[in-house]
């Protein structure tokens, strides 16, 4: 399983470096008013409606489905969608439920990934892209970490 987690992290690093490169010469061209492309501007990621949470599995999935629209929302420059998610990534990070292990590695993974996820909040409200870039990965490797440590705890994933 590690493989898979890794194998996931480095294509979404390899995303996100290819969606940096080929937009970073685009956005320095004075005539470039129309990237990200206006179909991205005119059809903003639609808000998640997600059900109430009743258990800690429950904020897991939904914090994947909130990390997949500040992916998308990095691509398309999409700073309310990203805001919105990250809000309520740290949000979900913030409830009784997120608090499964009292290990200090747990912890450790806990606190980092919640910085991460309120400094994508502060990089949505600058617009800043490489920013973003920046924290997501780093809470994308607080998921990832967190996971191998609670593995070697023998607990569930
Ligand atoms: C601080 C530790 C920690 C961090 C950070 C963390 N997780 Fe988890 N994750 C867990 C634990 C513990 C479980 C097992 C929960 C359970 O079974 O009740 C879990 C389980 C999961 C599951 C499986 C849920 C199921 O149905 O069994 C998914 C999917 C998941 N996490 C996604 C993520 C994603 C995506 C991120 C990052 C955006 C993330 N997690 C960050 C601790 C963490």
């Amino acid at each position: 399983m590690p493989t898979t987690s890794s194998t996931t992290v480095l294509l979404s690093i390899t995303f996100l470096l290819n969606a940096c490169s080929t937009e970073k010469p685009d956005t320095k061209a004075p005539s470039d008013k129309s990237h990200p492309p206006s179909t991205a501007k005119s059809k903003p990621n639609p808000p998640l409606n997600l059900k109430p949470i009743k258990n800690s599995r429950q904020i897991m999935h939904q914090k994947l489905a909130h990390a997949q629209v500040i992916l998308h929302a990095m691509a398309t420059e999409d700073f309310d969608a990203m805001k919105s998610s990250a809000k309520q990534i740290v949000k979900l990070t913030n409830m009784a439920q997120w608090l499964v292990i009292n290990h200090p590695d747990y912890l450790r993974y806990s606190e980092g990934f919640k910085r991460a996820a309120s400094a994508l909040v502060a990089d949505a409200k600058t617009a800043d892209v490489d920013g973003a870039t920046l924290h997501y990965f780093q809470m994308t490797m607080n998921c990832v970490d967190c996971h191998m440590a609670v593995r070697k705890l023998h607990l569930s994933p």
